[in-house]
């Protein structure tokens, strides 16, 4: 696992853009567990650390496309998601798992 992030750089319910070698993830905090996702949106490259998140699930920024945080799936186009990553927080520092197959696609 790398070292994705202080858990006091997170704001609850908000996503943060964090660069760790060559990925570029949206980190967001809800309920008290961490989510990491890749930060483009899989449409059209959107920011997803700057969606607005509701329910579990962040809305892209450009066209309004949701993602689930826990699975990665947009919820109205299951056949489209967005790569995301195991993550963990120890010791109120996040971790995630950058070098894993993509979770959450279909076969
Ligand atoms: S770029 Fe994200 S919905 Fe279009």
């Amino acid at each position: 696992m790398e070292r994705i992030c202080q858990v006091a750089d997170l704001f609850p319910g908000r996503g943060r853009f964090v660069v760790v070698g060559d990925h570029e993830l949206a980190v967001f905090l809800i309920d008290g567990e961490v989510h990491v996702i890749e930060n483009a949106c899989p449409h059209m490259g959107g920011n997803l650390s700057a969606g607005q998140v509701h329910r579990g699930a962040v809305t892209c920024p450009q066209h309004n496309w949701p993602f689930d945080l826990a699975t990665g799936r947009c919820p109205d186009s299951p056949d489209v998601t967005v790569r995301r990553f195991d993550a963990e927080i120890r010791s109120g520092v996040v971790f995630a798992c950058l070098d894993e197959q993509p979770q959450g696609e279909t076969q």
